[in-house]
């Protein structure tokens, strides 16, 4: 499908992505963002007993599993195939089972108007080309009931430590050009507010890449540290991240910026195809 637009080389990357995902994700080198990832979840999501959950752009499912273990029903879909393969395999070895896991786009989301309670949507709108994230944002919040919550983030422009260690990755030529598109928090909360959501909390996340090495864009850790000196620094490094990340001055220079935006009770939710003015480009 192609869900509004023609998927570009950047899309296509994905099923290369989600082949490689299952033997890198579960393995003990991702520990470190794994458990970090989890953390935040704790942190800053709040799903309702029971309630309804669509994971858009769901990857290989990390956040489709911790909503199916917090109790929700959930609905996913992916715009990669592999991806979504990936999560259903994923799933079954975990025992867990969504209600729908399909192949859809965040441009043309396959669910009627207020069909969910939560709506998560995390790291895939950088990935739509920049006039049309706009009206991906609205798909979400159509799909949210008044009074729903959208979870969302982006790469954050301001991610400085991160920024540093890409730009040195891609002067050793291990992260391609273009891999990621950043958004700055101001941009990301003016895509909520102008599809008609109030903004709520917001969370940092990975303030500075492990101490115990940086990660390449397949996943690989680059170090030279022995494997029980990554162990303690991993240890330190998950200790004083969770710490950081929440001071209100260093929330925005964290490498993930999480938003939590509600649809207001009353009063219609932009229309998708109106396109807003927040708008950002590759860096
Ligand atoms: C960085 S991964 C994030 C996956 C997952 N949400 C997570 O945080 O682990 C980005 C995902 O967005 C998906 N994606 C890209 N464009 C999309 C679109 N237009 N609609 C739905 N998914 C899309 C990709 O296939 C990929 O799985």
């Amino acid at each position: 499908m192609d869900g509004g637009h023609e998927p570009t080389e950047y899309d296509k990357d994905w099923d290369w992505y989600g082949a490689l995902i299952d033997e890198r994700k579960d393995s003990s080198d991702w520990m470190v963002i794994r458990e970090a990832r989890e953390s935040h979840w704790r942190e800053l999501v709040r799903l309702p007993a029971g309630g309804q959950v669509l994971d858009a752009g769901c990857g290989n499912g990390d956040y489709t599993r911790l909503a199916l273990r917090d109790g929700a029903k959930v609905w996913a879909f992916d715009l990669s195939e592999e991806m979504v393969a990936a999560t259903g395999r994923r799933l079954s070895a975990a025992g867990l089972q969504a209600e729908e896991l399909q192949v859809a786009s965040v441009l043309q989301i396959p669910y009627p108007d207020a069909s969910f309670d939560v709506v998560l949507c995390f790291a895939v709108i950088d990935h739509v080309p920049d006039e049309l994230r706009p009206a991906a944002v609205g798909e979400l919040v159509r799909v949210l009931r008044p009074g729903g919550t959208l979870y969302i983030n982006t790469p954050n422009k301001y991610a400085y430590t991160w920024r540093a260690g890409h730009w040195l990755m891609r002067r050793l030529g291990r992260f391609p050009e273009g891999k990621i598109r950043w958004l700055s928090p101001g941009e990301l909360q003016a895509l909520c507010t102008d599809a008609g959501c109030r903004v709520g909390r917001s969370l940092g996340l990975e303030l500075f890449p492990p101490f115990s090495g940086i990660y390449t864009s397949d996943l690989q850790r680059l170090t030279i540290l022995p494997e029980p000196l990554i162990r303690l620094l991993d240890r330190w490094y998950l200790r004083l991240e969770r710490r950081l990340r929440r001071y209100d001055l260093l929330k925005p220079l964290c490498f993930h910026y999480f938003l939590e935006a509600t649809r207001p009770e009353t009063g219609d939710p932009v229309s998708s195809t109106r396109l807003g003015s927040a708008q950002t480009g590759d860096v």
